[in-house]
């Protein structure tokens, strides 16, 4: 019978049973209810509420993040705080979000340069008093710069990705901490999802700075969650392969056609492809921690094992 009535719903859900029996009314009412609980998935429903921190969503990884986060939970009062340095692209970012989900997400563009830790000090301080029960950390802001070898490689080029990719992270982590600290009565709660890198496991020729920083990533995000053990806190990793965003034209300092040229005969993943994953660990099960994540291409097999086409 129910599968009968379910039917039949599915066809033509009944909004006004004034001409049906009270037994039968009651029954369409909770089928019609099943229908809308099973339109909720549960990884909308676990994000319900929550606030999430994107560091570097202006662009590439972090900006797919935000809209992944958006269009998991669109009617779900997430929170999403985007940061970068560029203020307006992250202005246009959120009226982007807008346009695509509606009212059911919030956004707040904060311009933050990870880079600068009095910056990252005052980040939480100055946000709206509603803002500030954050529950998810995307530490995703990075950069590379260049691709010279030691001793060739630039003073300026060695600080600033350092004090992006590593200080800048850690000073993130350690300003959002005390919030998910006080959370709860086990130690605290909340997610630090960090965007580490292949080049964090496998180091390579040009890439020495890069991958040091990023090597620190692994070593700080792994002692970090050692360290939390005893809380309810998850820190998880996730390392992308090849990926085509900004990051090339950063690293060649704008030369686009050098930046092509890195993907050349390649079918790199997209920073969507990453988004997806990186939503997806959000939003597992709270005793669920998906600790540690390795994403190729499929023409990729370690930091500079690639298949192009034509060779
Ligand atoms: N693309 C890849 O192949 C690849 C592979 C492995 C890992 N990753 C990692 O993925 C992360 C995202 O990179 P992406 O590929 O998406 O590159 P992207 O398109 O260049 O995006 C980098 C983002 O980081 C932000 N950023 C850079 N310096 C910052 C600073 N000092 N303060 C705040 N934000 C800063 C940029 O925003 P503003 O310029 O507006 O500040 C931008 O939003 C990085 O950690 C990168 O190391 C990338």
């Amino acid at each position: 019978m129910f599968s009968i009535l379910g039917a039949a719903i599915r066809r033509r859900p009944f909004t006004s049973p004034v001409h049906t029996p009270l037994l039968l009314q009651r029954l369409i009412i909770i089928l019609n209810n099943q229908r809308t609980v099973r339109k909720m998935s549960a990884i909308a429903k676990r994000l319900e509420g929550k606030t999430v921190v994107i560091t570097g969503a202006s662009s590439g990884i972090g900006r797919s993040c935000a809209f992944e986060f958006a269009r998991t939970a669109p009617n779900h009062s997430l929170r999403l705080i985007l940061t970068a340095r560029r203020i307006d692209t992250l202005k246009e970012v959120a009226a982007k979000i807008k346009e695509e989900v509606g009212a059911g997400v919030q956004v707040l563009p904060v311009k933050l340069d990870v880079s600068d830790p009095e910056a990252v000090r005052n980040f939480v301080p100055g946000l709206p008093e509603e803002w500030r029960d954050i529950h998810v950390l995307v530490n995703n802001a990075g950069l590379v710069k260049g691709v010279a070898k030691a001793p060739e490689i630039l003073e300026s080029d060695m600080n600033v990705m350092f004090s992006t990719n590593v200080t800048g992270l850690i000073n993130m982590t350690q300003a959002i901490l005390p919030i998910f600290k006080s959370r709860g009565s086990q130690g605290g709660s909340g997610d630090i999802i960090m965007i580490g890198s292949i080049a964090g496991r496998e180091a390579y020729p040009g890439g020495s700075i890069y991958c040091a920083t990023k090597a620190a990533v692994r070593a700080f995000t792994d002692a970090l969650r050692r360290e939390l053990i005893a809380t309810r806190i998850r820190v998880m990793e996730v390392d992308p392969g090849q990926v085509e965003t900004e990051f090339s034209v950063v690293r060649f300092y704008g030369d686009k056609a050098k930046a092509d040229a890195v993907y050349a005969g390649c079918d790199p993943l997209t920073p969507d492809d990453i988004a997806e994953v990186v939503v997806f660990v959000a939003g597992r099960r709270e005793n669920v921690v998906v600790a540690d994540t390795l994403i190729y291409p499929n023409h990729q097999a370690a930091a500079t094992v690639m298949h192009r086409k034509g060779t």
